[in-house]
């Protein structure tokens, strides 16, 4: 058994920044079921949202929030995110994290525009922020004593006892094909989102909701799963596999056009292209099927080549490498599931209903993006939850550990048969694609529902019987995702945000959370 006083598990900004946190008084095993840089933080291309110009107001971006989640941002949690963030973001920079400054003043940073925001506000470092604070929270963590790290160490389960307390996660050692108890007093779970869920998808194949469904299975209120964000652009290209051409370049005037090559948004936004996210992806879709069309395109060919070379140097030179020259071809993209905007309910410090287990980052629903997050408000959401789960969990320190001797793992790792079900995956990937994407019905919701309860009966079976892989584990996670976005759609009777329903084309008067594994403790 490996114990110390926290246990994160998740190595994204919101784990990464827990880590450093707790580590100032206490141990702290963070896993890691891949290696650490394997996060959607690491791939994150635009950036973080924070008030710093002296004509943007914390007003503004507490509005711009609450437009774009359709009612369903819980204020109270927005205007403490939004006031918190300059702090978080300095503890950022002093770490050595190194955002952008403007070409012309070394002492301003130079902020980026994104679809939903009044004003230019997001920090940046080029088109690579998820690489640049990465690697400074990976620097910083693997130099702290007090921080043991184990990749390539997914967690299977929570350990709750009888009195609903987390004492701990089970977690799988592939390399000795052992199943290992970690004991801890804080459990946090900052697992990152479920978009792998999808068959497109700009995320990194470790998105498979693992926190959301040891969660979810372990008891604890789960929110909003309804609510999945679609990217409107990534790039089409069968190779180019989960490329995100950022909201940003939309930020500096790109222009969606159809493949015949006229402008589309105004006919759905006043906004235009920088109109909140489900409104773009809804209208791409819409274009899409109407003209029986396999993409649209993003055009920045009004932008110099030595602009786009300096602001977008990653997007620039990966387009490149697909034959396409930015500064003179159109590129072509399409939407891709992006962000879980549901997870685990938490409250304004990051507790969830099980006692001593937190939640943090896109594993949670904080309330704060509603339903439908702004853009570059996530990493933001990260490092805020991180200082909150940091202060509120000190209380529980000088509590004893549990007592584990009545505790082992139902399932074993020895089992002889190690298939993987390739089958199972793709068709869950594939019923979510076609009937849980941008626009839903309820006869898609109840077809997704039959074939979903078939593969979910299977699947659990199988991980009953066979040996333990992290093929499993994973597999075993996304149809409870699927499961969850479709029973919470189900209940879902109006289109709000990005929950758009043909059958309930209206949005009804009063908002309400969608909340799946109620506990009258919460
Ligand atoms: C992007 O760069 O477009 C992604 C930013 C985000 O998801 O907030």
């Amino acid at each position: 058994m490996i114990k110390s006083d926290y246990l994160i598990i998740g190595s994204g900004i919101a784990g990464l920044s827990l880590a450093l946190k707790a580590a100032q008084n206490s141990t702290v095993s963070l896993i890691t079921k891949k290696k650490l840089f394997d996060s959607s933080t690491g791939k994150a291309q635009g950036g973080i949202a924070c008030v710093m110009d002296k004509h943007d107001s914390f007003k503004e971006h507490v509005q711009d929030t609450l437009v774009s989640g359709a009612g369903l941002c819980n204020k109270n949690m927005v205007k403490k995110m939004v006031s918190e963030a300059p702090a978080r973001l300095n503890e950022l920079i002093n770490l050595g994290v190194k955002f952008t400054k403007k070409e012309n003043n070394q002492d301003e940073f130079d902020l980026g525009l994104e679809g939903g925001h009044s004003k230019r506000r997001i920090l940046h470092a080029a088109d690579l922020t998820g690489n640049e604070i990465e690697n400074v929270l990976i620097k910083n963590v693997l130099k702290n004593k007090n921080i043991t790290v184990f990749e390539n160490h997914p967690a299977i389960d929570l350990i709750i006892n009888k009195d609903n307390i987390c004492a701990g996660a089970y977690v799988f050692i592939s390399k000795k094909n052992y199943i290992e108890t970690f004991q801890a007093k804080i459990v946090a779970l900052a697992c990152g989102g479920a978009s792998k869920t999808y068959l497109y998808t700009s995320n990194p194949d470790v998105a498979t909701g693992d926190g959301i469904a040891m969660a979810y299975r372990a008891g604890a209120a789960i929110a909003n799963m309804e609510f999945v964000q679609f990217h409107p652009t990534c790039l089409y290209n069968k190779e180019a596999k989960s490329f995100l051409i950022s909201e940003a370049v939309r930020g500096e005037g790109a222009i969606l056009r159809s493949k015949g090559g006229n402008q589309f948004m105004d006919k759905y936004s006043t906004k235009k292209e920088l109109a909140p996210r489900d409104i773009v992806a809804r209208a791409i879709d819409r274009e899409l099927k109407t003209r029986r069309e396999d993409y649209v395109y993003l055009d920045i060919t009004s932008k110099s080549r030595s602009f786009l070379m300096k602001r977008f140097p990653n997007i620039y030179a990966k387009c490149l490498e697909y034959g396409i020259d930015m500064a003179k071809d159109m590129i072509p993209v399409i939407p891709a599931a992006h962000f879980f905007c549901g997870g685990v309910k938490i409250d304004v410090n990051g507790r969830t209903n099980i006692k001593n287990l937190y939640a943090l980052g896109e594993t949670s629903y904080s309330g704060i993006h509603g339903a439908n997050r702004l853009a570059s408000n996530s990493l933001l959401e990260g490092i805020v939850y991180a200082d909150r789960v940091y202060n509120d969990s000190l209380y529980y320190l000088n509590e004893k550990y549990c007592n584990l001797k009545d505790f082992s793992y139902k399932y074993k790792s020895s089992k002889k048969n190690a298939l993987i079900y390739m089958q199972e995956w793709e068709e869950i990937r594939r019923t979510s694609w076609n009937y849980l994407s941008i626009v839903r019905s309820n006869e898609k919701l109840i077809k997704a529902k039959k074939r979903i309860d078939i593969l979910k009966s299977e699947i659990n079976t199988f991980f009953e019987c066979s040996s333990i892989t992290i093929e499993n584990i994973e597999l075993r996670n996304i149809v409870c995702i699927a499961d969850l976005i479709v029973n919470s759609a189900m209940q879902r009777k109006e289109s709000r945000g990005l929950h758009y329903n043909i059958d309930y084309p209206k949005m009804l008067p009063t908002a309400k959370d969608t909340i799946l594994n109620i506990r009258d403790t919460f």
